[in-house]
């Protein structure tokens, strides 16, 4: 009996990358997982079923149990057709892994709102798109369940060139936040990662050639995909995790100590007599 014998697992964009080890990493823990993938372009052109079906396969070679499905996260038909396909092929729906994704680096200066809008689509409404048909799936089922969603540090620490990418990565952590107040009392928990490996996503970044980087593979992050996925981390909810090449660290959002004046409000200049206190 495997750790996820009895779950069944939706993995957007598992056709490659992370969400394939994700997908490999699952099905081998026992679960039975639908492999969804557009089998597009890095830059989410084209489509094709071939990504998904290549997994479905791996899976079944190795003697695991998975469905294939071509449908994009993001449109709302698009990931209630997605969340249906997991209950016609498996019967229920126990856990979810947000990870479709695309790229348009631009800087603001030259990001036009075509660019804009699909990054925003696949990611932050995508999530939207798929995660809510399944969370009304879990909450019917009753026994509670697992949302496991795709952040990044570049929208949680900020990165050159990803205004679009970075808005919609720090709008996933918010979502994962929220989201996990409103599971708690069925059961269902909301979690995120920030992943870094390399995949045909991050190959031409600067700093991706290096030794380190190269051994950043997406098979480091799948076993933390496993975990949440399974019961041992049924009290684990409203966390972000970072996950890359081996380190596995939470990642936090602080409010400093800061000053408080007791009376009557602040004056600018009061503000920056104190600014090094604040930001310290
Ligand atoms: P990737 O490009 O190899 O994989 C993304 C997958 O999503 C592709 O297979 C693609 O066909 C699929 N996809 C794209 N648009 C889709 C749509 N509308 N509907 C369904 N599937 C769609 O990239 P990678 O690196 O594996 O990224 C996976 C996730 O991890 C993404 O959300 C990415 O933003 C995130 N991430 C990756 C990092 C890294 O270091 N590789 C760093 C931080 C975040």
């Amino acid at each position: 009996m495997g750790l996820l014998s009895d779950k069944v697992v939706i993995v957007t964009g598992a056709g490659g990358g992370i969400g394939r080890a994700h997908a490999l990493a699952l099905a081998e823990a026992g679960a039975a997982v639908l492999v969804n993938d557009l089998g597009g372009a890095r830059d989410g052109s084209g489509a094709g079923s071939a990504m998904a079906d290549a997994v479905v396969k791996e899976i079944e070679a190795a003697g695991g149990r998975a469905a294939p499905n071509y449908e994009s996260v993001a449109t709302v038909d698009g990931g209630e057709r997605i969340v249906a396909a997991a209950v016609e092929a498996f019967g229920r729906v126990d856990c979810v892994v947000n990870n479709a994704g695309i790229l348009r680096d631009k800087t603001l200066a030259k990001l036009d709102e075509g660019q804009w809008d699909d990054v925003i689509d696949v990611h932050l409404k995508g999530t939207y798109a798929v995660t809510r048909p399944a969370f009304l799936r879990m909450r019917e089922q009753g026994d509670g369940g697992s949302i496991i969603n795709t952040s990044s540090t570049s929208g949680l620490e900020g990165n050159f060139g990803q205004t679009n990418y970075g808005a919609a990565k720090a709008g996933i952590a918010g979502f994962t936040r929220c989201l996990a107040l409103e599971g708690q009392k069925y059961g269902i928990r909301v979690n995120a990662i920030a992943p870094a490996a390399l995949t045909r996503m991050t190959e031409d970044l600067p700093g991706a050639q290096t030794e380190r980087f190269q051994e950043m593979t997406p098979e480091h992050i799948a076993p933390l995909i496993v975990y949440l996925a399974s019961d041992l981390a049924r009290d684990v909810t409203k966390r972000i995790f970072f996950v890359g090449g081996g380190r596995i660290s939470e990642m936090r959002m602080v409010r400093a100590e800061g000053v408080k004046k007791g009376n009557g409000l602040w004056t600018p200049q009061e503000i920056a007599n104190q600014i090094d206190v604040i930001l310290e």
